[in-house]
């Protein structure tokens, strides 16, 4: 499984580049704006900036959404970088727009993903990764992780290429039941990403290692 960061913060990129377990970067423009960052001229740079820093796969979304928008703005976004994906919306024009991009070889992420029935049109369009929303999902009181079973069960059927992104995720254990799940990639902010790091017991265990060794040289 992929480990992707979900956030446009620099420093929070390196951090995670830093386990040395990084694979992509993706972005929304809510993360965009969170870092204050506006303007065609400065989200491209910011866009480029992320490109650098991280060798994997980096989702840049369209703020288009009608088709030929989309297009236009697909093409100018893939030639900030070659490791560029672009993040199309799951609407009509969308569906249309992945089509568009899968035949002229460009990356695409299907985002805003909240259904099965969804996750096949954008598999039959063909969508690079497909983003389903599980924390969004959770907040309403549905299932997100049942939701990625249900679709890594149909892509496997079908033998449906597209990755299974999973998406929105708000805490560590959500990354555990992904994996589980049979989702490609997890993209996660750095916080619930760390938190696999944790437990009480690797502390302690630690500790009394540390401990014993000292006072073995003490002696
Ligand atoms: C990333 O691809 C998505 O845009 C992001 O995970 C959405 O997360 P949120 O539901 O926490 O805003």
């Amino acid at each position: 499984m992929k480990f992707f960061i979900d956030t446009a913060n620099l420093e929070d990129i390196r951090e995670a580049k830093s386990l040395g377990i990084l694979d992509g970067v993706t972005t929304n423009p809510s993360l965009m704006a969170k870092e204050g960052i506006t303007g065609q001229d400065n989200i491209y740079k910011h866009y480029k900036t992320i490109c650098e820093l991280v060798p994997g796969d980096v989702s840049a979304e369209v703020i288009s959404t009608d088709f030929e928008g989309m297009i236009r703005e697909g093409k100018a976004l893939s030639e900030i970088a070659p490791n560029i994906v672009v993040k199309v919306p799951m609407i009509k024009e969308g569906v249309k727009a992945l089509k568009w991009f899968s035949e002229n070889d460009i990356k695409t992420n299907c985002t805003l993903v909240f259904s099965a029935g969804q996750a096949i049109l954008a598999a039959k369009a063909g969508a690079t990764y497909l983003s389903p929303f599980i924390g969004r999902i959770d907040d309403i009181a549905w299932d997100g992780i049942a939701l990625i079973e249900e679709i890594a069960e149909i892509y496997a059927i079908q033998g449906y290429e597209t990755e299974i992104l999973a998406a929105s995720i708000r805490h560590t254990l959500h990354i555990v039941d992904a994996a589980r799940a049979g989702a490609d990639v997890i993209t996660s902010p750095l916080k619930p990403l760390m938190g696999l790091l944790n437990h009480p017991l690797t502390d302690v265990g630690l500790s009394k290692f540390l401990a014993d060794h000292k006072a073995a040289e003490a002696k």
